[in-house]
């Protein structure tokens, strides 16, 4: 009989930065491929594999496992980062070759004019920005919504570049003359060095599917994230929901088999907008650091809050997630108590989704339930955890820690699929339902 593909989707629940690199790198060894389907360089994923730290902006990070990697329709490629991307990569040993790593022809190029414009509008705005990590990703998207953006297949064809650039630069001043022939010869190079990747993406993952193979869909960003249904003015530009997947990669959702949300044991955002559960203070500086809550793509601090049970659950109703992997539960050792909020009240009454209006999400309160903390652990011993959780399941766990972890499943009515303790490879407990694709 014919082996059926599978289509699996990994995305975060919350704002970004859930530890998706990570569970990626840990499916992708089951996977043939992996696609990315929204977002740029905006993005960022660490991995650490033993001593080596790998940080990734664009490419999906099958690559460090040789695994067909490939870029779909609905990313936009900022070809200056993504060049300076592959010899880094390269220099750590990752070989970044055609026919392994791959960029649809229909992908939009981030060009430097909405680099400057993504700057621009930032500053601009003062304290209403929205705080973008000004690598252009607005700007880009806007142009593709306005049908003037420029595609990957222009940026490898001159003939298509200098028509493009000459729209672009329509107005004959000198000024523009000067740099539409800057720009022209900045990014022909870049072009030229990147066409050997150029392929039709979306035939690449259907003819993998259709082969029986087993496709990694790779989000960035996070559901609240999302340009429709996240928390609207502050959010990206595209679409981190699972159903971002098939437009931006070109798939059908009768080849997906199978949703997976990324959370993380708190909750963290940067740049502006609602965070309900916020915590300031010293607090929140010691799981920040303890988290190494910093940007891979801007450095930035992250904001921190407790668990927030109503977003996950309103997550799990846009993506409708198999499972979820829970990460960095190592980082609240030592806090005692522990807050979940478990529901938001609001004029009297208790919700559990997240609203969807701003103004009723600014006068809801969250409603919290305190648990008993667990003890700190060496990192030696999160990694004896881990290891003894491979057999004992969550009763490797801190007896406080188990109980964290089964109520958080509790709440959102997902089962866990792994939880995670430490930032390596090797520190992931995996649970009933695990690489179950
Ligand atoms: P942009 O994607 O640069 O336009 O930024 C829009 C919002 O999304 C800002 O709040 C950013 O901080 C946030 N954002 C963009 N990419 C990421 C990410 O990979 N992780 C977390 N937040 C992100
Ligand atoms: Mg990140």
């Amino acid at each position: 009989m014919k082996k059926e593909g599978r289509g699996i989707i990994v995305v975060g629940a919350q704002f970004g930065d859930e530890g998706k690199g990570k569970i990626v790198d840990t499916l992708t060894e089951h996977s043939n491929a992996v696609v990315r389907f929204q977002g740029g360089n905006n993005a960022g994923h660490t991995i650490v594999i033993g001593e080596k730290e790998f940080r990734l902006h664009t490419i999906p990070s099958g690559i460090i496992q040789g695994k067909k990697s490939l870029i779909g329709n609905g990313v936009v490629v900022d070809p200056r980062a993504l060049c300076i991307e592959i010899n880094e990569l390269e220099k750590m040993g990752v070989d970044v070759k055609p026919g392994v790593f791959g960029i649809d022809s229909r992908a939009h190029v981030i060009m430097p004019w909405q680099i400057e414009k993504d700057v621009k509008s930032e500053k601009k705005n003062g304290k209403k920005k929205i705080g973008t990590t000004c690598k252009g990703i607005g700007p880009a998207y806007e142009e593709k919504a306005a049908r003037t953006g420029l595609r990957f297949e222009d940026l490898t064809c001159e003939k298509y570049l200098k028509k493009k650039l000459n729209a672009q630069f329509s107005k004959k001043t000198k000024k523009n003359n000067e740099l539409k022939k800057q720009v022209f010869k900045e990014y022909s190079a870049l072009g030229k060095k990147l066409a050997n990747f150029e392929e039709d993406v979306s035939l690449a993952v259907n003819s993998a599917l259709d082969a029986g193979e087993t496709v990694l869909f790779e989000g960035a960003q996070g559901t609240f994230l999302d340009n429709d249904l996240g928390t609207y003015p502050f959010v990206t530009s595209s679409h981190p929901i699972a159903g971002g997947a098939c437009t931006g990669s070109g798939v059908s959702p009768l080849k997906i088999t199978r949703t997976e949300g990324v959370v993380k044991a708190y909750i963290t955002r940067v740049g502006h907008g609602p965070l309900p559960t916020e915590i300031q203070g010293d607090l929140a500086e010691k799981i920040s650091s303890r988290g190494h809550e910093y940007g891979t793509t801007t450095g930035r601090k992250r904001r921190i809050g407790w668990f927030d049970a109503p977003i996950i659950r309103r997550a799990n109703l846009y993506n409708a997630f198999n499972g979820v992997h829970l990460t960095k539960l190592d980082v609240l050792e030592e806090i005692n108590p522990i807050k979940i909020c478990v529901a938001y009240q609001y004029q009297g009454q208790k919700l559990d989704l997240i609203p969807t209006e701003q103004k009723i999400l600014e006068q809801a309160k969250p409603i919290y339930e305190e648990i008993e903390g667990f003890k700190k652990n060496s990192k030696e011993n999160w990694s004896k955890i881990a290891s003894d959780g491979r057999k004992k399941g969550l009763d490797a766990l801190p007896e406080n820690a188990k109980a964290y972890a089964l109520k958080i499943q509790e709440l959102i009515k997902v089962p866990l699929l792994s939880v995670n303790v430490g930032p390596d490879r090797k520190e992931i407990i995996p649970l009933k339902g695990f690489l179950k694709n």
